[in-house]
């Protein structure tokens, strides 16, 4: 992947999916593979999975996301197949035949049950499917509010799981585990994404060359280490349907 993003907040989210690509790839090698993005909206990383070879379908609530979906999907020469719905509405669109793997990626945070969302998750794969999580990390929130003063928001949202705000429901490494076991999932590998990349001021990626290599370096260096997953702005859970 090339590292010359033009702007500080594509070079952001480069790290972010980064972290997350180095951890899926290996599950994404071989035959074509009926892969579910829901929730995918534009379609970045979707379009990019579809150029591998796999069958793609998108599910999201936006029109608007679709019709940008549409275009990037045009752009890039790929075939990815888009439908307007929700999560709860899952299984009606992809049908008893299931997938083999199923993007999640910040969705979990804007849904009513969560429960439910991961049940419908684990259904709509097939036996061994592997389920790529992403969400919202509290602890990594709570730093940010206690260091932009807001220290009695940061107390408030210490132990709250309830949404809040455009981000929606934050959860907690165990709080995010504890989902994905009980709906019948093994956890595979639980990786901390953005844990300095959200920390640091954008324009230190324009002090010299390679920087944000370099930060990619270091994220990916510590996207295990315990002692560091607090930190993370999002949680990417590799799971596989029990
Ligand atoms: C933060 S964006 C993430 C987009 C994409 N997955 C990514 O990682 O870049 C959240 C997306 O979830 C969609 N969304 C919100 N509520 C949803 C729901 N209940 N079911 C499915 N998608 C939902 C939104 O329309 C939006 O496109």
């Amino acid at each position: 992947m090339s590292t010359s993003m033009s702007t500080p907040s594509e070079r952001r989210s480069f790290a972010r999916d980064a972290i997350m690509w180095e951890a899926l790839q290996p599950h994404l090698q071989g035959d074509p593979l009926d892969v579910v993005d829901i929730g995918g909206g534009t379609g970045g990383f979707a379009v990019r999975v579809a150029k591998l070879g796999h069958r793609v379908t998108v599910i999201d609530p936006s029109p608007d996301a679709l019709a940008a979906l549409d275009r990037r999907a045009r752009e890039e020469g790929a075939e990815v197949s888009a439908h307007q719905g929700d999560l709860s509405g899952l299984l009606d669109v992809i049908g008893a035949e299931g997938a083999d793997v199923v993007l999640c990626h910040g969705v979990l945070e804007h849904v009513e049950d969560v429960a439910a969302a991961m049940r419908s998750l684990h259904d709509v794969l097939r036996p061994a499917g592997v389920l790529s999580l992403m969400v919202a990390q509290r602890t990594a929130a709570v730093v940010a509010r206690a260091m932009a003063g807001h220290f009695t928001q940061a107390l408030a949202m210490l132990d709250d799981p309830t949404p809040a705000g455009r981000v929606g429901r934050r959860f907690t490494a165990g709080e995010a585990t504890v989902a994905a076991v009980s709906a019948d999932f093994e956890v595979l590998a639980v990786h901390g994404v953005r844990v300095f990349a959200d920390l640091v001021p954008g324009s230190l990626l324009d002090l010299e060359a390679g920087a944000t290599a370099a930060l990619i370096e270091l994220e990916r260096a510590v996207s295990q280490r315990a002692e560091f997953l607090t930190l993370a702005s999002q949680l990417h859970l590799l799971a596989v349907r029990a």
